[in-house]
Formats: structure tokens, C-alpha cells, sequence
């Protein structure tokens, strides 16, 4: 079904400015990067993430609010682009105090507050890398993380600090850690730095480290079907993309308030909560605070948000809240509203209209890709259900077994992606062969199944692994299945991704008990406690089931396909690799 654009949005607000990008075809068929990058300012090959972001902008107009925060207790903090500058010039110079140099690893673990984005762009300034988490993680997801890439530095909170202190002694790179207790008023224990101290002493003058087009900037975790998760390196280059899908994707335009509800501990929220609004000069806005439909409501009135960026399980969420809660409010400054992360339900495209007199725009891309690749545009006939068409910029496929493209409309493949573009991913920290094996007859593969149709809309399928996407976040399986056997009643696990209404998936475990141990309705409580306090409640399983046996390979690897075939009630599919049926 194609719905014209007057079809399926009435609103004029929505076409109250004019879109950036103009007809998709035209604008694919003149693309030059090159002329993306005219428009920032990259002297002598140089670029800076946090010079494109912040002190561009603080040049030309330094008063502009550039951050608009709103904390969890309903408090306001505006800064502009010169105090954005000034603070992250000053963690710039404290990182160099502390003997942080070019390429260092500076995790984050914190709450969504000011000084997360100051001591990310001071990072930046600094020419380390930041490697940000998320808060909802338990100590063995973060240890994990920290130990695979040598982290020397973890910037904290105090709430999340135990959760630090339970690792420490496991990480030797760990070098420092600093901890933003002022606003907690918490005190500073003599083993950790005060954010505050550190800072207060340190200049608001910091020279930008020289770093090019190919040095370190970003790391992101992201989980695979086995092994522990891989750091999806990016570098500062990215910012181009940054720039060019912000302006064209996000259609930002000058006078914009933009709001990305996504945590910066996932690449959402850094390239699209960070990076994206800013690089463009534009006023974004954080809301400290986790989902709640008439908050979020709420927050869009007081601010005037005129783009939002959001997901699908929220919007699932806003869904059952009804349309009459959105109506409540006064929600007219909004016009335009994105999702990303999982597939949006065509309902999901067309509900938006209902509660906001405006569709929502589905748009696909990876921790891997650092940007937005495929997208429903502004201006542009959106077809519920559809991730929408290729970035001028990129070349998208859908190829076979052997890697070949597919052009026959809507027949089956994986999705993949001609390699070069400026945010794509260099490397996973440390395991350079796994980053080669995503490469395949000069595509990258996403890993992702999907169709396309004869005008070119990309319609996603599945994922081609076992990896759980749950309200928008990815979990490995392995991670979950190994904290299950760490506990002394489990002989083995198979870990699968249910479906759910709202999340998309949930994390199912099936579990085989040790010998002589019996299932009861007290193993299943303790065994979500374990995993919850190892992994944090967004890993964590949500489901527990007892099995006798876990269907295996003959070599001995778990058939999780064959579980989720068998919790769906589908067909088994070939199983004649099974051990003993
Ligand atoms: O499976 C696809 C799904 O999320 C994966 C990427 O997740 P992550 O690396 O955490 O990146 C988050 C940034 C978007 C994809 O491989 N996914 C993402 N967007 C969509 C999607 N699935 C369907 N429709 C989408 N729009």
C-alpha cells in the first residue's frame, strides 16, 4: 500500500518548513559527501567530534542554547554552546592532569545528567575514546565491557558506584574512577576523584587535540550469538554522517528543539543525542528521567519539542495509554516524529496520526553503522510497516547465499551495505576477526533479513542470528546463558527471544537443572535474583522454564533456533544435526 504524503499526514504543521532533503531520487543521484563536508569546519584534513559539535558552534553563536536538561524531579538547567564548551574544556584538562591520553578508553556509567555530556565532549577534546554504558546494566555486564577494552577511566554516579566498586579489583587497566557525587550531595571516598574538584581547578581554555579523520572517537558495546560482546569502534570521521543524517533524516533546522529519548549507554544516544542535534547547532533536550507517557507528554509541552526521536516499545507503551492522553496536553509544537531500534508496527505509523495529527517515520541502522541508512524522509510517501529507503549517501542490498544482490522485488535476503561511508565502524576492539568476517563479496553484512520492493522501500524481516532485541536493546544469549550455569542448581542453559506485545521480545531462558536437584517455584525467584543482580534487569530473563534435556547439535551446541521454534509451536525446521531425537 503507498499513501501519499497529504494522504496519511493531514497536518500542515508537518509541512510547515521546507525539508531539507529535497526528492529522494534527485538527491541520490547528485550525492557528494564532499559537499557534506564543505559545510563543517575540518581544516587541514583535522576533525574533532567536539569540535564539530560544541566549539563550532560556540564560535558563531555562542549564547545559543545548546542543552535544554530536565531532571527526573521536574528541575530546569539551560547551557548554551559557550558553557558547554567552557565545562568540557575543563574535563579536557583534568583527563590530561590525570596522564589520559590520545586513544585511552574513558567509560561512562551514569545517570542522564549535565555532566555525562560535558566529560563525553571533554573526552573527545582530549583525543581518548568515550565508551558509554548503560545505567540498567548489573557489574558483570559492565566488568566484561571494561576488561575487553582496557578501560583506564570510569566516569560514575554514586548510585551506580557500588556496582563499580564490586568489579574493581577484577580490573587492572582500571585507573580512576570519578564519581559526579555533588549533585547527590554524596561524599567522595579517598580511593575515588571528586568530578567536581577535579574540574573547579582546571582551565576553561583547552586546546583540541590534533586528531584526523581516521583516530579513535566512539566505542559501543554490542552483542552477537556467541561470545561475550564486541566494542564497535568508531572514529571521529563519523561526525560527517552525524551532520549529513541530522539535517536530512532528522530534518533539523535552526530554531528546532529536538529530543532523543534514547541513553547515551546505546548508540542512539550518543549519535542521535549527541552528535546528530549538535553538529547541526541545534537546541537538544535531555530528559534525565526513564519513560512515563504523560511525563514524556508533559515534557514535549513545557519545552516546545518540535522533533522527536523515540522507539518502538515506547511508542507501544504511548499506544495503551490511549490517544486521549496525548491529547490532554498540548502537543502542537510537535512536526515530526521518528522511531528506531525494532520494527514499528504499521499501526504504530498510523496511531501517530491519530494522537499527534502526525505519522511516525521508521528509520533502520546499527551500533555498526553509527548512523541512520535506511529511512522514511520527511517529504516523502511513507508505506506503513516499511524502514523506508536508502540515505542518498548509501548503497543498500538484499543479498543471497553467495552474496550476491537480489533484484527481484520482495524476495528474501540479508541486508547489506556497500562499505565506506564516514561513521562506519573500524574495527571491534581486539577481535579485528570478526570485524573481517562482517565483510563478504564487498558488502557489509547487518545480519539483519529484510525484503525490498520495486521502488526501492526496505521492509525488515528478521534478524539472521540469535541475538534478542528487546525493547530496542540487543542481548547475547551467551551472556545470559553463562550467568545462568554460574549458578550451582543449573547444568545447562538455552537463552531465546520470546515475543512480547509491547518489547518486541523478552528474554526466555530454558533451563536443565544439576542432578539432583528438583524445579520448584523458589529456584525459578532465585534464579532471576542471580541474574538480575549479575546482569541488571534489562539483561536479565524475564521467563524461566525448566527442562529435562536442551536439544543439542551432535558437537554439542545448544539449538536455540529449535527452542524458539518450539515455544512459537512452528515447524522444527531441519533437525537432522540433532543429538538423540
Ligand atoms: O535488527 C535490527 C534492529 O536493531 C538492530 C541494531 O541494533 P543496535 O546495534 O543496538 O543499534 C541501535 C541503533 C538503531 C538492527 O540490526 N533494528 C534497528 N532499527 C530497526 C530494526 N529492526 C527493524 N526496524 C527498524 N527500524
Amino acid at each position: 500500500m503507498v499513501m501519499s504524503y497529504a494522504e496519511i499526514a493531514k497536518q500542515p504543521e508537518a509541512l510547515r518548513r521546507t525539508p531539507n532533503l529535497g526528492e529522494w531520487a534527485d538527491e541520490r543521484a547528485g550525492w557528494s559527501w564532499d559537499s557534506v563536508v564543505a559545510e563543517l569546519d575540518l581544516p587541514d584534513g583535522l576533525v574533532n567530534q567536539a569540535h564539530e559539535c560544541i566549539d563550532r558552534h560556540a564560535a558563531a553563536s555562542p549564547d545559543k542554547v545548546a542543552m535544554i536538561w530536565e531532571g527526573s524531579d521536574g528541575s530546569v538547567e539551560r547551557y548554551s554552546f559557550d558553557e558547554m564548551r567552557r565545562h568540557s574544556n575543563r574535563f579536557a584538562n583534568a583527563l590530561a592532569a590525570l596522564g589520559i591520553g590520545k586513544a585511552e578508553r574513558v567509560f561512562f556509567f551514569t545517570d542522564r545528567i549535565p555532566e555525562l555530556y560535558f566529560a563525553c565532549f571533554g573526552t573527545l577534546k582530549r583525543g581518548a575514546i568515550i565508551a558509554p554504558l548503560f545505567s540498567a546494566f548489573g557489574p558483570e555486564p559492565v566488568k566484561e565491557r571494561i576488561e575487553r577494552a582496557e578501560g583506564s577511566v570510569v566516569v560514575t554516579t554514586p548510585n551506580l558506584l557500588p556496582k563499580i566498586n564490586a568489579i574493581r579489583s577484577d580490573l587492572p587497566s582500571l585507573r580512576h574512577v570519578i564519581v559526579i557525587a555533588h549533585r547527590a550531595g554524596a561524599e567522595v571516598a579517598p580511593e575515588d576523584l571528586d568530578y567536581q574538584e577535579l574540574v573547579r581547578d582546571a582551565s576553561e581554555e583547552y586546546e583540541i587535540e590534533r586528531t584526523g579523520s581516521e583516530d579513535w572517537s566512539v566505542m559501543h558495546f554490542t552483542s552477537g550469538t556467541t561470545g561475550l560482546p564486541k566494542g564497535a569502534a568508531h572514529v571521529h570521521n563519523a561526525v560527517i554522517s552525524h551532520y549529513a543524517t541530522g539535517k536530512y533524516v532528522l530534518d533539523l533546522h535552526a530554531d528546532d528543539v529536538y529530543w532523543c529519548t534514547a541513553d547515551p549507554g546505546w548508540v542512539t544516544g550518543t549519535s542521535y543525542g549527541m552528535f546528530a542535534p549538535w553538529s547541526n547547532g541545534v537546541t537538544n533536550l535531555i530528559y534525565e528521567g526513564g519513560f512515563g507517557a504523560s511525563r514524556w507528554y508533559e515534557t514535549i509541552a513545557r519545552h516546545n519539542v518540535t522533533v522527536w526521536y523515540t522507539a518502538p516499545t515506547a511508542i507501544r507503551l504511548l499506544m495503551k495509554a490511549g490517544s486521549d492522553a496525548a491529547r490532554r496536553h498540548d502537543l502542537s509544537s510537535l512536526r515530526y516524529v521518528m522511531s528506531v531500534g525494532e520494527p514499528l508496527n504499521p499501526e504504530g505509523v498510523v496511531w501517530g496520526e491519530d494522537a499527534f495529527q502526525l505519522p511516525i517515520h521508521d528509520n533502520w541502522w546499527q551500533t555498526e553503522t553509527g548512523a541512520i541508512m535506511i529511512a522514511n524522509y520527511i517529504g516523502m510517501p511513507i508505506r506503513p510497516g516499511s524502514m523506508g529507503r536508502p540515505f542518498p549517501g548509501i548503497e543498500a542490498a538484499i543479498i543471497d547465499d553467495q552474496f550476491q544482490p537480489v533484484d527481484e522485488p520482495m524476495k528474501e535476503g540479508q541486508l547489506a551495505l556497500k562499505p565506506g561511508w564516514p561513521s562506519m565502524f573500524r574495527t571491534y576492539w581486539n577481535d579485528q576477526e570478526r570485524y573481517d568476517s562482517r565483510f563478504k563479496g564487498g558488502w557489509y553484512l547487518t545480519g539483519d533479513r529484510a525484503k525490498r520492493d520495486a521502488d526501492g522501500y526496505f521492509w525488515f524481516v528478521g534478524r539472521d542470528d540469535d541475538v534478542i532485541n528487546t525493547a530496542g536493546h540487543l542481548v547475547g544469549p551467551f551472556e545470559v546463558e553463562s550467568a545462568l550455569i554460574e549458578h550451582d542448581s543449573v547444568a545447562e542453559a538455552g537463552v531465546i527471544g520470546k515475543p512480547d506485545p509491547v518489547a518486541m521480545e523478552i528474554v526466555k531462558a530454558f533451563v536443565s537443572l544439576a542432578a539432583g536437584v528438583e524445579p520448584s517455584e523458589r529456584l525459578r525467584r532465585e534464579l532471576t535474583r542471580h541474574c538480575r543482580e549479575r546482569l541488571g534487569p534489562g539483561v536479565a530473563p524475564r521467563e524461566i522454564e525448566f527442562i529435562d534435556t536442551l536439544p543439542k547439535t551432535r558437537s554439542g551446541k545448544i539449538m536455540r533456533r529449535l527452542l524458539k521454534a518450539r515455544e512459537l509451536g512452528l515447524p522444527e525446521g531441519d533437525t537432522s544435526t540433532l543429538e538423540d531425537d
